[in-house]
């Protein structure tokens, strides 16, 4: 979460001004915004209060930068509701849901190939999730290094310099040097061949990407595996893969059933998604799942009393809601495997239809159509020559509200800056051809212009991507 800091004395004197008939005529005094309240207030007024500030927010419906689910059926959001005042942490308490959360590893374990005894957890994302799994690899790294005899100091993650932020934190909290392999515009992920080609005795795994956060398309999992597996074969280095599925891992089992990227793969030790991405459920679920219990050293796990037994856990949050779980386990139940196809399926579609209409435009090139997740990333075929940027054109389809982000890849190809869309359940192909057109409106008055777009944003706030 964004850091806050405190007001100045000056600022911290604000008061909200809700002297108006539509907060109700009792409430007369001053509210301070940033001190708390002296006296309460009638509950419809505190209600008004803070949805009028919430329509500054943007539409989440238009909001075409997120990956997360922005639309669920009135009924998933009753189930929540009437889970709000749940702990998932409470597991005596609310055993049924405890269930529902076995119920779903298990179903997310035999939708990823699991082989055997899996083990898995729900979580409050991806971030969670990964944070999990890569504690999972340096424990058992560390137990390596311990039994040979061999240093400590020097734990190390091969990734994709596309890695989304959680990787970063990861090795910036657990102190783990993180191994950026640079993206190329050629290949711009992780093959099989950089992959190997980082990785040392220190090396605690090797993190895949299923479904970049750049432009949704799919690192090659089994190359990688492969690539692996013959430098075992060559200097007896045994690294274990981790693959961050957090969208393409309610999206591929759907969308390319024959594709092998799970654990079909022996060398894939442990797989994070989040259901709050394709799995189709409001913020905030993810979920991790290990191949087996020697995926998991045992002492990172805890044992939480439960029901006169045990119950292990492991996890970074202690309270987290309970609803999210219930609806994942709706989802799976109200869709199916038939259902979660054709929601993905639609999605696909759609995003190959905006694909192939942007194509057509002209000023445009595609970085990737939808093929993989369904995303789409695009740049100005020729910057120079358009004469306006990506950016002037995210800030003007934003004059509509429109929510696509502009952005530039990471450290090599910062040359490349593109617009993205991610296209989930709730976006019909009606909003698809407004969004086309109010595209092509805002093409041809940019490309009209005599002279170079003045930013509506000042220059710090003009990129839009923070996930
Ligand atoms: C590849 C990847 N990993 C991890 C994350 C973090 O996921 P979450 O928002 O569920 O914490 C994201 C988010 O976009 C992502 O795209």
């Amino acid at each position: 979460m964004p850091l806050h800091a405190k007001v100045d004395e000056i600022h911290g004197e604000a008061e909200l001004d809700i002297h108006h008939p539509i907060y109700g005529r009792d409430v007369a005094h001053g509210i301070p915004k940033h001190r708390m309240p002296d006296h309460p207030m009638p509950p419809d007024a505190a209600l008004q209060v803070v949805k009028d500030e919430l329509i500054l927010d943007g539409n989440a419906r238009l909001n075409l930068a997120t990956f997360v689910t922005t639309w669920m059926e009135p009924q998933a959001a009753d189930l929540m509701a009437d889970c709000f005042s749940k702990n998932m942490i409470d597991k005596d308490e609310y055993p049924q849901t405890a269930e529902l959360e076995k119920r779903c590893v298990n179903i997310i374990a035999n939708l990823w190939h699991a082989p055997g005894p899996a083990t898995g957890c729900s979580t409050t994302g991806s971030s969670e999730a990964c944070m999990l799994g890569g504690l999972a690899l340096l424990w058992r790294w560390r137990a390596r290094q311990q039994a040979a005899g061999a240093s400590q100091a020097k734990p190390n993650l091969v990734m994709s310099a596309g890695v989304q932020v959680c990787w970063e934190k990861f090795c910036r909290y657990w102190l783990v040097e993180p191994k950026l392999v640079p993206m190329e515009s050629a290949r711009p992920h992780l093959t099989g061949e950089n992959a190997a080609a980082h990785c040392d005795e220190n090396t605690i795994g090797v993190v895949a990407i299923l479904g970049s956060t750049f432009d949704g398309r799919y690192e090659p999992v089994e190359e990688i595996c492969g690539a692996l597996d013959d430098l075992q074969r060559r200097t007896g280095l045994d690294v274990p893969v981790h693959v961050d599925a957090a969208s393409g891992g309610f999206v591929a089992p759907f969308l390319v059933p024959d594709l092998a990227w799970d654990f079909r793969l022996p060398r894939v030790a442990s797989i994070n998604t989040s259901g709050h991405k394709y799995g189709l459920v409001y913020p905030g679920v993810g979920w991790i799942i290990w191949r087996d219990a020697a995926a998991l050293p045992e002492d990172l796990i805890f044992k939480v009393n439960y029901l006169g037994g045990e119950m292990p856990t492991f996890a970074l949050n202690f309270s987290r809601p309970g609803g999210q779980v219930a609806a994942q386990y709706y989802n799976f139940l109200r869709l199916g495997f038939d259902g979660y196809r054709q929601v993905q399926l639609g999605c696909q579609r759609l995003a190959k239809h905006l694909a192939a209409e942007i194509a057509a435009m002209g000023p445009f090139e595609l970085i990737s159509d939808g093929s993989d997740l369904p995303v789409l990333a695009f740049q100005l075929a020729d910057p120079e020559a358009a004469g306006y940027t990506v950016f002037d054109l995210s800030e003007r389809l934003r004059q509509r509200g429109w929510l696509i982000p502009a952005y530039t890849f990471p450290p090599n190809m910062q040359d490349i800056a593109v617009l993205r869309i991610v296209v989930r359940t709730g976006f019909s192909r009606d909003l698809a051809d407004l969004l086309l057109s109010d595209l092509r409106t805002q093409v041809k008055a940019l490309g009209a212009a005599q002279q170079a777009p003045v930013p509506l944003l000042p220059e710090g706030q003009r990129s839009a991507f923070a996930h």
